[in-house]
């Protein structure tokens, strides 16, 4: 090896040069300033050398030092640099890509459903009023004109809950919502306005019918509320709600412990898939004289209206769905189709 200063500096150079990574950058800062490097030895050689000849070479070897050293940083800048510039370009984003986004959610069709009915009844002067799904016996049957072995129980049959309210007797999954009859009007003084809408259960299942689903109970009680009331009151709601004017609707002569006279509310559109077809939307009638007074008023001055309804069903023909378990299959493909 040439001995001149100029040459450690070119050799240095050239090798710092050549390294590519912090790797082999480190072995060729090592191969002259490391403990066995080049210039390492030179310096550990000064000592052996005359005073004079120590501070002429000992000046020479560290400006060898510095620029080396300087070579070294420059070239770890250097290295630092293409590492970060090659990162960016690997990691670099296409700004041109769809968002994933965290799309906004949107309602169920039946809380659509529900809402739409509270503000139409909210608008003709109905309170909207909330109860328990898991419910006593006594206000889902007794309190109803429903006493023990009565035939209509054997049309709701439901799900049992262990456990006793407070007489003693089996909690049940509410199969309407007629007890909110009982407990709102209970806790008002007439006039009673209201409607209360929620989940229902009965043991059903098929393509109208769901063990879990949704009623709006409404109740409207003074002096002076009759089965008029009740015509105009349903078909306006449902005017309003389908938006036309133009869907025929017939009270149809049935049977519920609690109203007196009974009937099934249908209708049907003049047009459209359902065209001509009369669809059962609710159960309704004149409340019970008996209900009258186990709310705690007197029958022979309070008369009113109540109702049923089924909230899918509204939902189904407001649609067009024709089964209505798609709303709980949780398929977004069928939930995303209802944006009111
Ligand atoms: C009743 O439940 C009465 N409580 C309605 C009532 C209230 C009558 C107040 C008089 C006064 P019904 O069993 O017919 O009645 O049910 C009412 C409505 O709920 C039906 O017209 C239907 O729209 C809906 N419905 C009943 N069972 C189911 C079910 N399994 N799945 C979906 N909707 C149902
Ligand atoms: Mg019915």
């Amino acid at each position: 090896m040439d001995d001149s200063p100029q040459t450690l500096i070119d050799e240095a150079a050239a090798l710092l040069d050549a390294a590519t990574d912090a790797n082999s950058l480190a072995n060729a800062k090592a191969r002259f300033l490391g403990k066995d490097g080049l210039l390492t030895a030179r310096l550990k050689a000064l000592g052996s050398l005359s005073p004079e000849a120590r501070s002429v070479q000992g000046k020479a070897l560290n400006q060898i030092k510095q620029a080396i050293e300087a070579k070294l940083a420059l070239r770890q800048k250097a290295l630092e640099q293409a590492e970060l510039d090659a990162r960016l370009s690997q990691e670099s984003i296409d700004v041109t890509l769809p968002g994933r986004g965290a799309g906004r959610g949107g309602l169920h069709p039946v809380t659509l459903t529900i809402e739409r009915v509270e503000a139409i009844f909210r608008s003709i002067g109905f309170d909207v009023a909330d109860g328990p799904e898991i419910e006593q016996d006594f206000f889902n049957f007794t309190a109803l004109n429903t006493p023990d072995n009565h035939p209509a129980r054997s049309m709701h049959d439901t799900f049992y809950i262990e456990g006793d309210d407070d007489t003693g007797r089996p909690l049940l999954l509410r199969t309407h919502t007629s007890p909110m009859q009982i407990r709102y009007a209970r806790m008002h003084s007439p006039p009673i306005k209201v409607i209360a809408p929620g989940k229902t259960y009965r043991v059903d299942s098929d393509a109208t019918h769901s063990p879990m689903f949704h009623q709006v109970e409404g109740m409207w009680i003074d002096e002076d509320v009759s089965f008029a009331d009740l015509k105009n009151v349903y078909t306006e709601f449902l005017r309003r709600f389908f938006e036309r004017d133009d869907i025929d609707v017939r009270f149809r002569p049935s049977y519920f412990p609690f109203t007196e006279p009974s009937a099934e509310i249908d209708m049907r559109f003049p047009d459209g898939p359902l065209a001509g077809r009369w669809l059962e939307v609710s159960g309704s009638g004149q409340v019970h004289p008996n209900v009258v007074r186990n709310i705690g008023l007197d029958p022979e001055r309070y008369i009113g209206f109540a109702f049923g309804s089924g909230i899918e069903r509204l939902a189904m023909l407001r649609y067009g769905v024709g089964d209505l378990r798609l709303f709980y299959d949780n398929d977004l493909r069928f939930l995303e189709q209802f944006k009111d």
